[in-house]
Protein backbone atom coordinates (compact mmCIF):
# COMPACT_ATOMS: atom_id res chain seq x y z
CA UNK A 1 0.00 0.00 0.00
CA UNK A 2 1.43 3.18 -1.11
CA UNK A 3 0.53 7.04 -0.15
CA UNK A 4 0.97 9.91 -2.22
CA UNK A 5 1.37 13.10 -0.16
CA UNK A 6 -0.94 16.20 -1.06
CA UNK A 7 0.97 18.76 0.56
CA UNK A 8 4.51 19.00 1.80
CA UNK A 9 2.86 19.08 5.57
CA UNK A 10 -0.15 16.10 5.87
CA UNK A 11 -2.17 14.31 3.68
CA UNK A 12 -1.63 11.95 1.40
CA UNK A 13 -3.79 9.80 -1.05
CA UNK A 14 -3.89 6.36 -0.61
CA UNK A 15 -5.87 4.07 -3.75
CA UNK A 16 -7.77 1.45 -2.70
CA UNK A 17 -10.23 -0.34 -4.88
CA UNK A 18 -12.50 -1.49 -2.10
CA UNK A 19 -12.07 -1.14 1.47
CA UNK A 20 -14.27 -3.25 2.20
CA UNK A 21 -12.43 -6.35 1.16
CA UNK A 22 -9.00 -4.65 2.96
CA UNK A 23 -7.21 -7.57 5.09
CA UNK A 24 -5.52 -7.29 7.95
CA UNK A 25 -2.27 -6.95 6.84
CA UNK A 26 -3.85 -3.98 4.83
CA UNK A 27 -5.54 -2.50 7.87
CA UNK A 28 -2.07 -2.58 9.42
CA UNK A 29 -0.10 -0.55 6.89
CA UNK A 30 -3.80 1.54 6.46
CA UNK A 31 -3.09 2.53 9.82
CA UNK A 32 0.71 3.69 9.81
CA UNK A 33 0.46 5.71 6.76
CA UNK A 34 -2.64 7.34 8.22
CA UNK A 35 -0.65 7.91 11.59
CA UNK A 36 2.50 9.28 9.16
CA UNK A 37 -0.01 11.47 7.19
CA UNK A 38 -2.31 12.19 9.45
CA UNK A 39 -5.26 12.48 7.31
CA UNK A 40 -5.79 10.17 4.26
CA UNK A 41 -7.42 10.32 1.53
CA UNK A 42 -9.12 6.88 -0.20
CA UNK A 43 -11.40 7.88 -3.15
CA UNK A 44 -14.17 6.57 -5.12
CA UNK A 45 -15.46 3.94 -2.30
CA UNK A 46 -19.32 2.70 -2.34
CA UNK A 47 -19.75 2.70 1.35
CA UNK A 48 -23.62 1.86 3.37
CA UNK A 49 -23.65 3.25 7.15
CA UNK A 50 -22.99 -0.83 8.04
CA UNK A 51 -19.69 -0.66 5.50
CA UNK A 52 -18.68 2.30 7.28
CA UNK A 53 -19.25 0.80 10.97
CA UNK A 54 -17.48 -2.03 10.14
CA UNK A 55 -14.28 -0.36 8.50
CA UNK A 56 -14.14 1.83 11.69
CA UNK A 57 -14.78 -1.53 14.21
CA UNK A 58 -11.31 -2.73 12.56
CA UNK A 59 -9.70 0.57 14.00
CA UNK A 60 -10.85 -0.11 17.07
CA UNK A 61 -13.61 0.08 19.58
CA UNK A 62 -16.38 2.72 18.84
CA UNK A 63 -16.00 6.55 20.64
CA UNK A 64 -18.60 7.95 22.60
CA UNK A 65 -20.42 10.95 20.76
CA UNK A 66 -22.27 12.99 22.97
CA UNK A 67 -24.54 15.57 22.06
CA UNK A 68 -25.02 14.78 18.80
CA UNK A 69 -28.34 12.49 18.03
CA UNK A 70 -26.52 9.66 15.57
CA UNK A 71 -28.28 8.07 12.74
CA UNK A 72 -31.56 5.90 14.13
CA UNK A 73 -30.26 2.78 12.16
CA UNK A 74 -26.89 3.11 13.09
CA UNK A 75 -26.11 4.31 16.63
CA UNK A 76 -22.68 5.05 15.46
CA UNK A 77 -23.07 7.09 12.52
CA UNK A 78 -23.33 10.82 12.69
CA UNK A 79 -24.91 11.96 9.94
CA UNK A 80 -23.33 15.59 9.10
CA UNK A 81 -25.93 16.84 7.01
CA UNK A 82 -27.28 20.90 6.04
CA UNK A 83 -29.65 20.82 3.79
CA UNK A 84 -29.98 23.59 0.62
CA UNK A 85 -33.04 24.87 2.63
CA UNK A 86 -30.51 25.77 5.97
CA UNK A 87 -29.06 28.63 4.34
CA UNK A 88 -26.11 30.26 5.92
CA UNK A 89 -26.55 27.99 9.49
CA UNK A 90 -23.54 27.36 11.82
CA UNK A 91 -22.40 24.63 10.20
CA UNK A 92 -21.20 21.69 12.30
CA UNK A 93 -17.66 21.53 12.45
CA UNK A 94 -17.54 25.07 11.42
CA UNK A 95 -15.05 26.12 14.09
CA UNK A 96 -11.47 24.90 14.36
CA UNK A 97 -11.40 22.03 16.54
CA UNK A 98 -10.13 18.27 17.21
CA UNK A 99 -13.39 16.05 17.66
CA UNK A 100 -14.36 15.66 20.95
CA UNK A 101 -10.76 16.75 22.82
CA UNK A 102 -13.00 17.23 25.48
CA UNK A 103 -13.51 13.83 26.58
CA UNK A 104 -10.70 12.05 29.08
CA UNK A 105 -10.15 9.67 26.27
CA UNK A 106 -10.55 11.32 23.21
CA UNK A 107 -11.27 9.54 19.64
CA UNK A 108 -7.56 8.43 18.03
CA UNK A 109 -9.30 8.31 14.61
CA UNK A 110 -12.76 9.83 12.49
CA UNK A 111 -13.88 8.22 9.23
CA UNK A 112 -15.70 10.71 7.19
CA UNK A 113 -17.65 9.97 3.97
CA UNK A 114 -19.27 11.92 1.12
CA UNK A 115 -22.42 10.97 0.14
CA UNK A 116 -24.08 14.17 -1.50
CA UNK A 117 -21.75 17.16 -1.22
CA UNK A 118 -21.78 20.34 -3.06
CA UNK A 119 -20.62 21.15 -6.76
CA UNK A 120 -17.99 23.84 -4.60
CA UNK A 121 -17.57 24.58 -1.42
CA UNK A 122 -17.94 22.22 1.64
CA UNK A 123 -13.91 21.65 2.06
CA UNK A 124 -12.32 20.31 4.98
CA UNK A 125 -9.36 22.05 6.26
CA UNK A 126 -6.79 20.24 8.42
CA UNK A 127 -3.67 21.72 10.50
CA UNK A 128 -0.96 19.92 11.85
CA UNK A 129 -0.38 19.59 15.16
CA UNK A 130 3.05 18.14 15.02
CA UNK A 131 4.20 20.61 12.71
CA UNK A 132 3.10 23.34 14.82
CA UNK A 133 4.85 21.87 17.75
CA UNK A 134 7.81 21.27 15.44
CA UNK A 135 7.95 24.95 14.76
CA UNK A 136 8.18 26.21 18.70
CA UNK A 137 11.57 27.66 19.80
CA UNK A 138 12.76 25.49 22.14
CA UNK A 139 12.14 28.17 24.84
CA UNK A 140 8.36 27.69 24.13
CA UNK A 141 8.69 24.01 23.98
CA UNK A 142 9.96 24.72 27.60
CA UNK A 143 7.14 26.75 28.77
CA UNK A 144 4.29 24.51 27.16
CA UNK A 145 5.31 21.57 28.43
CA UNK A 146 5.13 22.92 32.08
CA UNK A 147 1.21 23.76 30.66
CA UNK A 148 -2.12 21.82 30.87
CA UNK A 149 -4.71 22.62 28.28
CA UNK A 150 -8.74 22.76 30.04
CA UNK A 151 -10.68 21.26 27.20
CA UNK A 152 -14.20 21.91 27.67
CA UNK A 153 -17.19 22.16 25.97
CA UNK A 154 -18.89 24.65 27.39
CA UNK A 155 -18.30 27.34 24.44
CA UNK A 156 -19.78 24.48 22.03
CA UNK A 157 -22.87 22.12 23.44
CA UNK A 158 -24.04 23.95 27.01
CA UNK A 159 -27.78 25.33 26.61
CA UNK A 160 -26.49 28.65 25.51
CA UNK A 161 -25.38 27.15 22.59
CA UNK A 162 -28.46 25.13 21.58
CA UNK A 163 -29.55 28.56 19.04
CA UNK A 164 -26.23 27.87 17.56
CA UNK A 165 -27.11 24.52 16.40
CA UNK A 166 -30.63 25.07 15.86
CA UNK A 167 -30.31 25.95 12.07
CA UNK A 168 -29.48 22.94 10.91
CA UNK A 169 -32.65 21.14 10.13
CA UNK A 170 -31.55 17.76 9.67
CA UNK A 171 -29.15 17.57 12.51
CA UNK A 172 -30.34 17.14 15.69
CA UNK A 173 -27.89 18.77 18.38
CA UNK A 174 -29.05 18.29 22.23
CA UNK A 175 -27.08 21.07 23.98
CA UNK A 176 -26.67 20.44 28.09
CA UNK A 177 -25.05 21.08 31.28
CA UNK A 178 -22.80 17.90 30.79
CA UNK A 179 -20.32 20.58 28.58
CA UNK A 180 -19.68 22.30 31.79
CA UNK A 181 -17.34 20.02 32.89
CA UNK A 182 -13.49 20.26 32.16
CA UNK A 183 -10.45 17.60 31.14
CA UNK A 184 -6.86 18.63 31.59
CA UNK A 185 -4.82 16.69 29.03
CA UNK A 186 -1.12 18.08 28.94
CA UNK A 187 -0.59 21.13 25.99
CA UNK A 188 2.28 19.22 24.24
CA UNK A 189 1.42 15.29 24.17
CA UNK A 190 3.53 12.54 22.67
CA UNK A 191 1.33 10.62 20.01
CA UNK A 192 0.71 7.04 21.39
CA UNK A 193 2.01 5.23 17.71
CA UNK A 194 4.68 7.66 16.14
CA UNK A 195 6.09 8.81 19.24
CA UNK A 196 6.23 12.08 18.23
CA UNK A 197 5.41 15.08 20.19
CA UNK A 198 2.16 17.41 19.18
CA UNK A 199 0.79 20.62 20.01
CA UNK A 200 -2.43 19.11 21.36
CA UNK A 201 -4.47 22.21 21.04
CA UNK A 202 -7.66 23.60 19.36
CA UNK A 203 -9.29 26.88 20.19
CA UNK A 204 -12.90 25.18 20.34
CA UNK A 205 -12.72 23.18 23.43
CA UNK A 206 -9.12 24.55 25.11
CA UNK A 207 -10.18 27.68 27.13
CA UNK A 208 -7.97 27.79 29.88
CA UNK A 209 -4.24 26.91 30.63
CA UNK A 210 -3.37 25.33 33.67
CA UNK A 211 0.11 26.66 34.98
CA UNK A 212 0.01 30.15 33.12
CA UNK A 213 -0.41 32.84 35.16
CA UNK A 214 -3.85 34.24 34.80
CA UNK A 215 -3.00 37.46 32.57
CA UNK A 216 -0.99 35.97 29.95
CA UNK A 217 -3.70 33.16 29.41
CA UNK A 218 -6.08 35.26 27.03
CA UNK A 219 -3.08 36.34 24.91
CA UNK A 220 -1.76 32.68 24.91
CA UNK A 221 -4.55 31.19 23.52
CA UNK A 222 -4.98 33.67 21.06
CA UNK A 223 -1.11 32.92 20.27
CA UNK A 224 -1.82 29.05 20.01
CA UNK A 225 -4.56 29.40 17.69
CA UNK A 226 -3.02 31.61 14.95
CA UNK A 227 -0.06 29.70 14.91
CA UNK A 228 -1.55 25.94 15.31
CA UNK A 229 -3.92 26.94 12.48
CA UNK A 230 -1.54 29.04 10.09
CA UNK A 231 -1.86 28.15 6.51
CA UNK A 232 2.00 26.35 6.77
CA UNK A 233 0.67 23.28 8.43
CA UNK A 234 -2.75 22.67 6.74
CA UNK A 235 -4.13 20.87 4.00
CA UNK A 236 -7.40 21.56 2.38
CA UNK A 237 -9.70 19.09 0.63
CA UNK A 238 -12.37 19.25 -1.79
CA UNK A 239 -14.80 16.52 -1.46
CA UNK A 240 -16.17 14.22 -4.23
CA UNK A 241 -19.08 12.04 -3.48
CA UNK A 242 -17.65 8.57 -2.53
CA UNK A 243 -14.98 10.12 -0.75
CA UNK A 244 -13.54 8.57 2.43
CA UNK A 245 -11.08 10.37 4.02
CA UNK A 246 -9.64 9.33 7.67
CA UNK A 247 -7.80 10.97 9.81
CA UNK A 248 -5.73 11.28 13.21
CA UNK A 249 -7.30 13.16 16.03
CA UNK A 250 -4.49 13.36 18.03
CA UNK A 251 -2.06 14.84 16.33
CA UNK A 252 -4.63 17.47 14.07
CA UNK A 253 -7.40 19.72 14.40
CA UNK A 254 -9.80 20.72 11.06
CA UNK A 255 -12.01 22.94 10.28
CA UNK A 256 -15.50 22.43 7.60
CA UNK A 257 -15.97 25.56 5.39
CA UNK A 258 -19.10 26.71 5.17
CA UNK A 259 -18.86 28.60 1.95
CA UNK A 260 -21.65 26.39 0.09
CA UNK A 261 -25.22 28.29 0.78
CA UNK A 262 -28.23 27.55 -0.88
CA UNK A 263 -26.55 23.48 -1.13
CA UNK A 264 -27.12 20.10 0.02
CA UNK A 265 -23.70 18.86 1.99
CA UNK A 266 -24.42 15.28 3.63
CA UNK A 267 -20.81 12.95 4.85
CA UNK A 268 -21.38 10.17 6.98
CA UNK A 269 -19.25 10.37 10.54
CA UNK A 270 -17.55 7.54 12.34
CA UNK A 271 -15.06 7.88 15.62
CA UNK A 272 -12.37 5.30 16.61
CA UNK A 273 -12.18 5.44 20.56
CA UNK A 274 -8.53 7.12 21.80
CA UNK A 275 -6.56 6.96 24.67
CA UNK A 276 -5.81 9.29 27.76
CA UNK A 277 -3.52 11.95 26.36
CA UNK A 278 -0.14 11.60 27.57
CA UNK A 279 3.28 13.47 27.51
CA UNK A 280 6.55 11.59 27.87
CA UNK A 281 8.04 15.05 28.99
CA UNK A 282 6.05 15.03 32.84
CA UNK A 283 6.84 12.66 35.09
CA UNK A 284 3.69 12.74 36.90
CA UNK A 285 2.11 10.91 33.62
CA UNK A 286 -0.35 13.53 32.72
C1 LIG B 1 -16.47 17.26 11.62
O1 LIG B 1 -15.93 18.20 12.15
O2 LIG B 1 -16.55 16.18 12.19
C2 LIG B 1 -17.06 17.39 10.24
C3 LIG B 1 -16.09 17.90 9.26
C4 LIG B 1 -16.72 18.18 7.94
O3 LIG B 1 -17.93 18.12 7.80
O4 LIG B 1 -15.98 18.48 7.01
Amino acid sequence: MEATPLSGVLGARVPIRDVRALKDDDVVDLRRLICEHLVVVIESQDLSARDQVDLSHRFGPPADTPFIEPSPDHPEVIRVLKEASDGTAFNFGGAWHSDFSFQPAPPSFTLLFAVDVPPWGGDTVWSSMAAAHDALTEDQRDRFRQLRAVHTARDAYSPKMQPLHSGLSAMTINCDESAEVHQLHPLITTHPETGRDVLFFNRAYVRDLEGSPSEETAGTLDWLHHHTTDVRFTFRHHWRNGDLVIWDNRATQHYALNDYTGFRRELHRTTVAGEPPVSQHTTSGH
